[in-house]
C-alpha cells in the first residue's frame, strides 16, 4: 500500500494519501514527506528559482527578508517542520498541515490561534502557471514568508479573531433567516477583506509600488503585470470600496488596492471589526467571491454552539 502511494506521489488532484484522510473526515494530517515523488520536487524546484529573480523585483522587503529567514530549499519541497521551527520563534505562527478546503470559520479560527491551514500537495508539472486551488507552493512560498513579519502575522490574527466577533453577533439573532442573511454579508466582507489584501495586496515602499498578497507572491506571471501592466488599477486603499468590490477569478486581477504599512493594514481590520459591530456590514454589495455552502455552514454551526 505504501508503495502504492509513494508512486503517485503528492500531487494536487492526485494523491491517494490526501483524498484518503479527506474521506476519512481527517481536516488535520501530516505531511508524510516520503511520499514527494522525484517530479513533485523538480516541480517545487522549477517554480521556486524562477520566482526568485522577480521576488527580488517585485516582492516587498519584509516577504524577501523572511524568505532569507526561513531558507527555504530551492531544490526539493521543505519539511513543515523545518519550517515551524524557524517561524514559532519569528511570530509564533506556524503550518500546520491539511487535508483540503477548510470551513470558513476554522479557517479564520485557525488564524486567531496563529495556526496556518497549509496544503501539503503541489501542483503537477503540466499546470505551472495557474492552479484555482492553493497548493504547497501557493502556501509556504507565498503565505509564510510574510508570517515570519511580526506586525503582518497580528493583522492574521486580528483577521481571525474577527470571525470570532461575526459568530457571537450572529448568535444573538433569533430570526433564523435574518441570521444566515447577515452573516452572508459579513463573511462577503471579510472575505473580499482577504482577498484584497492577504491574497492580492499592494505596498507603497521607498523603491515603488511592490507586493505583498501571496495570490501575487506565487505567480510568476500575475506577479509582475500586477505590478508593471497598465492594465491593472492601482488605488490606495478605502475600506468603503473594497469591501463592496467584486472579486476576480480565472484570471489576472484588473484592480488592485495599496496599503501604506502593515501599521495602516492592522488599522484597517480594527475599522473592519468595528463596522460589523456597528451592522454596517450588513448589507454588502452581492458578486464575488461566491459564499461556498460549508463556510456559511460553519459559522452557523459556531453560533450555534455559543
Ligand atoms: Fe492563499
Amino acid at each position: 500500500m505504501a508503495g502504492t502511494l509513494a508512486a503517485t506521489g503528492l500531487t494536487t488532484g492526485s494523491a491517494p494519501f490526501v483524498e484518503e484522510a479527506r474521506n476519512r473526515g481527517e481536516l488535520y494530517i501530516t505531511q508524510a514527506y516520503e511520499l514527494y515523488s522525484q517530479q513533485n520536487h523538480e516541480v517545487w524546484s522549477s517554480l521556486y528559482q524562477r520566482m526568485q529573480p522577480r521576488w527580488e523585483r517585485y516582492a516587498n522587503d519584509h516577504f524577501l527578508r523572511g524568505l532569507d529567514a526561513l531558507n527555504l530549499p530551492a531544490d526539493r519541497i521543505p519539511h513543515l517542520t523545518d519550517v515551524n521551527q524557524r517561524l514559532k520563534t519569528m511570530s509564533g505562527f506556524e503550518a500546520r498541515p491539511v487535508s483540503g478546503y477548510v470551513p470558513g470559520f476554522l479557517f479564520f479560527d485557525c488564524l486567531s490561534r496563529r495556526e496556518f491551514p497549509t496544503t501539503i500537495t503541489i501542483r503537477d508539472h503540466t499546470r505551472m502557471d495557474y492552479l484555482p486551488e492553493p497548493d504547497i507552493f501557493h502556501d509556504v512560498a507565498g503565505h509564510i514568508p510574510m508570517h515570519t513579519e511580526k506586525a503582518f502575522a497580528d493583522v492574521l490574527v486580528r483577521l481571525g479573531g474577527c470571525a470570532h466577533t461575526a459568530v457571537a453577533m450572529a448568535a444573538r439573532v433569533r430570526d433564523r433567516e435574518e441570521q444566515t442573511r447577515r452573516l452572508r454579508n459579513v463573511i462577503r466582507a471579510m472575505s473580499r477583506f482577504f482577498w484584497f489584501t492577504v491574497e492580492f495586496g499592494l505596498m507603497r515602499a521607498p523603491n515603488g509600488i511592490r507586493a505583498y498578497g501571496s495570490g501575487l507572491l506565487s505567480s510568476y506571471g500575475e506577479l509582475e503585470h500586477a505590478i508593471e501592466s497598465s492594465e491593472v488599477q492601482r488605488y490606495p486603499v478605502q475600506l468603503e470600496w473594497l469591501i463592496h468590490q467584486g472579486a476576480e477569478i480565472d484570471h489576472y486581477q484588473p484592480l488592485l488596492f495599496i496599503v501604506d504599512s502593515f501599521d495602516h493594514l492592522f488599522s484597517l481590520v480594527e475599522q473592519l471589526e468595528h463596522w460589523m459591530r456597528d451592522g454596517k456590514l450588513n448589507n454588502v454589495a452581492p458578486g464575488l467571491p461566491e459564499i461556498a455552502a460549508g463556510d456559511l455552514q460553519s459559522f452557523l454551526d459556531a453560533a450555534k454552539s455559543l
